[in-house]
């Protein structure tokens, strides 16, 4: 699966969080050309820890900090890194701050997934362009900040489609059926 992510161009969002900064771990091994879209990391925090300041320096990785909330600057940063895959991990995830911030927290959960969409959405035509299938397609979205989008004709294993793993390109499931 890794050999899948060399040199794709992949957006992330979260990519300052806990998943999302081993999410980048692993796409910039697998050779991935990645922008992370987030909230400054807090610190001391895993993100700081990971040692990415030579992935920036390269340019495989670009960190935008940037909130999901605010749609034109999210649209802006994807259509800057045009992406031939979306991960979103953005989200507030912790139920306890929910309670303290419900407002907050369906505005990034909810309505910022929406951003993500719409960005994707608006991307449509340049992913014509530059990526091979010339549509995105999403699968397996448990809850929202945990979609994940690839260009049609990414051969996905069906099982893993359905129930949100992740993708498989070897196998299977081309997305067009
Ligand atoms: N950590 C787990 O064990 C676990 C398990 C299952 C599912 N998840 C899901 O994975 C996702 C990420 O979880 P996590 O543990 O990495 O969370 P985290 O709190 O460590 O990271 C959240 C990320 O989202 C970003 N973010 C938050 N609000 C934002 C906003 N308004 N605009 C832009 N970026 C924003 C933060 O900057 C950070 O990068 C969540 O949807 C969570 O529910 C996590």
């Amino acid at each position: 699966m890794l050999t899948y992510y060399k040199n794709k161009r992949v957006f992330l969002t979260g990519h300052t969080g806990f998943k999302g900064t081993w999410m980048t771990r692993m796409l910039l091994k697998a050779g991935a050309i990645v922008t992370g879209y987030s909230l400054a990391a807090p610190s001391p925090s895993l993100y700081e820890l990971a040692g990415f300041e030579e992935f920036i320096k390269t340019g495989q990785l670009t960190s935008v900090i940037g909130d999901i909330r605010n749609l034109d600057a999210l649209k802006k940063a994807m259509s800057d890194a045009a992406p031939q895959v979306v991960f979103h991990l953005a989200a507030q995830p912790i139920v306890r701050d929910s309670y303290k911030d419900p407002v907050y927290t369906y505005e990034t959960n909810v309505m910022g997934t929406v951003h993500v969409m719409e960005s994707i959405r608006c991307l449509l035509p340049l992913a014509g362009r530059k990526a091979s299938g010339g549509r995105l397609i999403c699968a397996g979205a448990r809850r929202p900040g945990d979609a994940w989008f690839a260009p049609t004709g990414t051969k996905w294993r069906r099982s893993e489609a359905e129930t949100g793993g992740a993708p498989a390109p070897d196998e299977g499931y081309t997305g067009k059926e």
